[in-house]
């Protein structure tokens, strides 16, 4: 079991970091490979991470040619000819994003069978809207023994509004719309950058969708999909973690180009605990001085809101910044898991319902702590950095999934960390 070492309490990260392709966007576009009838799909800026290789199994298990040269960082995909219309369960099985294939199976083949996804630490993430979008559409849906399965010879254009701007519904019924007969309207959908990143490459595929980034989407069905060509968006969440790294650590970190306009809920909330956060040609620079840090209240909300997916690491600079800092979560119900493991390095914080109260300015030792989740392990990491002493985290599998090579990007600014097998 790997684990990685911190020696923390001097660190002042200073340099530049480059980030990758996003891994929130890159998995809708391998969902969306799977339309196509004829030609290629090539998708650069692929991040090599985890998730990104069970979605190509997941497709490949379709009987689908999934070819990914990591050198290059490319996906290049042949969905030609007659495809299968199970999902394998041994890789559905692993990551719940990949029930977003179920709307490309069903608009290609006119008939699907996924796994229903389990579990989740950090909430019961229903998938009732994505169900819900597609019996709009004329789809007939089964639960039967784990699995989903939906029918629909010819799925046809129908108004849809979603009762919470769901990314992972949106994704799905964007894709199966694409096909359908006939138009399709969705209401109060999500409007990520993910999104519209998905939106662009079905339209260069000869899709017809627009209002990508608003909370209306109009798509127009075709006849049929054709390979295209499609650089991923750059992670936001990834910039996002090395820009609260730079503010934990009274850094001054370039983040190479990360794009502001995707950024801005978090850059907002830096900005009014005292960060300097700047626009620069080459991406966007933070500088800090933690003592004169101010305490901030963070409520989290589907995108322009301040994204669920860096609560966790924004937690850990709220226990550095002196004062009271309030954080809460209105789209996942049970995500402070990390709180209770920053517990054991010192942290005093209370949670009430979906509200964590941070005593922030405390003094942070290291500790064994274990991820929980993705984002959790990211902000054990930064806490590790400020805390006196070793930090030793574990359970890095959560990392993997999202992070491509964080400690040596952490090291190459400055952190003494490194990671190391231990049985
Ligand atoms: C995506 C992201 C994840 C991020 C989340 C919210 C990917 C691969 N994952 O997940 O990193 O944290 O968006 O920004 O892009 N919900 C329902 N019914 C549904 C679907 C969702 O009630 O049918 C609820 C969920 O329980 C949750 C909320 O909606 O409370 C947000 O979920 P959703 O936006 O669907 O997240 P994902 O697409 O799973």
């Amino acid at each position: 079991m790997d684990k990685i070492i911190i020696e923390g309490g001097n660190t002042r990260l200073q340099g530049e970091v480059t980030i990758e392709g996003a891994k929130n966007a890159v998995l809708p576009l391998l969902a969306a490979t799977i339309l196509p009838v004829e030609g290629k799909t090539v998708l650069k800026n692929v991040p090599i991470l985890s998730d990104v290789f069970t979605m190509n199994h997941v497709v490949r298990g379709l009987n689908i040619a999934v070819d990914f040269d990591e050198a290059l960082n490319q996906v290049t995909v042949d969905a030609t000819g007659a495809i299968l219309d199970t999902a394998p369960y041994e890789y559905v099985s692993q990551m719940r994003a990949s029930i977003v294939v179920l709307g490309p199976i069903l608009a290609r083949n006119g008939h699907a069978k996924v796994s229903m996804p389990g579990g989740c630490t950090i909430g019961s993430r229903p998938i009732d809207l994505h169900l819900k979008g597609l019996e709009a559409m004329g789809a007939s849906i089964h639960q039967e023994g784990g699995d989903i399965s939906a029918t629909a010879e010819k799925l046809k254009g129908a108004h849809f509004y979603m009762d919470f701007p769901s990314v992972g519904a949106t994704q799905n019924l964007m894709m199966a719309a694409t096909l359908a007969e006939g138009t399709t309207v969705l209401e109060n959908v999500a409007r990520e950058p993910e999104i519209v990143d998905l939106a662009n490459l079905l339209n260069k595929m000869g899709a017809r969708v627009s209002g990508a980034g608003t909370e209306t989407l109009t798509i127009r069905g075709v006849a049929e999909l054709h390979g295209a060509e499609h650089n991923v968006v750059q992670d936001r969440i990834e910039a996002g973690t090395f820009m609260v790294a730079a503010a934990m650590t009274s850094g001054n970190v370039l983040i190479k180009d990360a794009v502001w306009e995707h950024n801005r809920p978090l850059i907002s909330k830096l900005r009014e605990m005292g960060v300097d956060v700047r626009e620069e040609e080459a991406g966007i620079r933070v500088k800090s001085d933690i003592s004169k840090l101010k305490p901030v209240t963070v409520k989290t909300l589907p995108h322009p809101g301040f994204p669920t997916d860096m609560q966790a690491q924004f937690t850990a600079l709220m226990a550095v910044v002196k004062g009271e800092s309030t954080m809460i979560e209105t789209v996942f119900e049970n995500r402070f898991q990390h709180l209770e493991e920053m517990r054991r390095m010192g942290l005093h914080s209370e949670i009430l319902r979906d509200t964590a109260m941070i005593h922030g300015g405390q003094r942070l030792q290291g500790a064994q702590v274990m991820s929980t989740d993705l984002r959790a392990s990211a902000a054990l990491i930064l806490t590790g950095l400020v805390a006196q002493g070793q930090t030793k985290v574990g359970q890095l599998s959560h990392l993997d999934r999202g992070y491509y090579q964080f400690h040596e990007k952490l090291a190459q600014l400055g952190a003494d960390i490194r990671r190391e097998s231990e049985d």
